[in-house]
């Protein structure tokens, strides 16, 4: 995992996120119809079961007596977003933003917004959920955006945090999991839009990059992402550079 650095943005700290550092060292195989193209388990589904159960409880003593309005971006927070509304006994509504970062099919970070929030957050407590804080460019925008609707307050919950990557001085309130710089797909989580349904996050194969099944299938952006990928098979490393 790279150096902490950065004077620019705090790590969340306090017991929320889960460090890399502490979860178990094993490392675990993929079911066997997933092996040709998952390298190995990050995260599985008991430790995503645990964490998100950990995460709801701190979030209902949060919230409570709270109108509480949870923002979700889509598409890649739908299961984790399922799993945590579940077990979350404090009322609230629920609304969604649509997201995507290469509608333009360069690789600026400009945001397309592909579905409007339609609930007013005006005076109320949001909590905005996504799937994994990595440069931090999305949320900031989403973030920005949000704040011109006047919330009483806003929180930040990510299932995933990738501190190493990080461009904007973006700070997730509840973080799941702190990983490293790897390429992760599962649990909503896509590449390609694919992946979405495995049960676990896992660490795609480094030969998946290249697949030519998936090249046409990428965004303009994402296939100009890869050209800047670097495996390394030995320390497992896939660094993603962002242009
Ligand atoms: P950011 O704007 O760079 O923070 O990126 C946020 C979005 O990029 C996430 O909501 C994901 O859709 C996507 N993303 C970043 N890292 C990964 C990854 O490791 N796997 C899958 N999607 C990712
Ligand atoms: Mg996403």
């Amino acid at each position: 995992m790279g150096a902490r650095r950065g004077a620019h943005f705090k790590l969340p700290t306090g017991r929320f996120p889960l460090k890399f550092h502490e979860m178990p060292a094993r490392i675990q195989k993929p079911p066997r119809h997933w092996r040709q193209e998952i390298d190995f388990i990050l995260i599985s589904q008991e430790q995503l079961a645990r964490r998100v159960h950990a995460l709801a409880r701190q979030i209902e003593k949060d919230f409570a007596g709270r109108d509480l309005v949870i923002v979700a971006l889509l598409n890649g927070t739908v299961v984790f977003l399922a799993d945590l509304l579940r077990r979350l006994s404090l009322p609230l509504r629920l609304d969604f933003i649509g997201v995507s970062s290469y509608g333009g099919g360069t690789e600026s970070a400009e945001l397309v917004f592909t579905k409007e929030l339609r609930l007013d957050v005006s005076g109320r407590d949001v909590l905005l959920v996504d799937d994994i804080l990595d440069t931090g460019k999305t949320l900031s925008q989403v973030k920005v955006k949000l704040r011109k609707l006047r919330p009483r307050r806003m929180k930040i919950c990510v299932l995933l945090d990738k501190p190493s990557r990080r461009v904007e001085p973006v700070r997730a309130h509840y973080v799941g999991f702190e990983i490293p710089n790897h390429f992760v797909v599962g649990y909503g989580l896509d590449y390609a839009e694919r992946y979405r349904n495995l049960p676990f996050v896992g660490v795609l194969r480094p030969e998946m990059f290249k697949h030519p099944d998936f090249i046409p299938l990428l965004s303009a952006k994402k296939r100009l992402l890869l050209q800047g990928v670097k495996t390394t098979m030995e320390g497992g490393t896939k660094d993603l550079n962002h242009g």
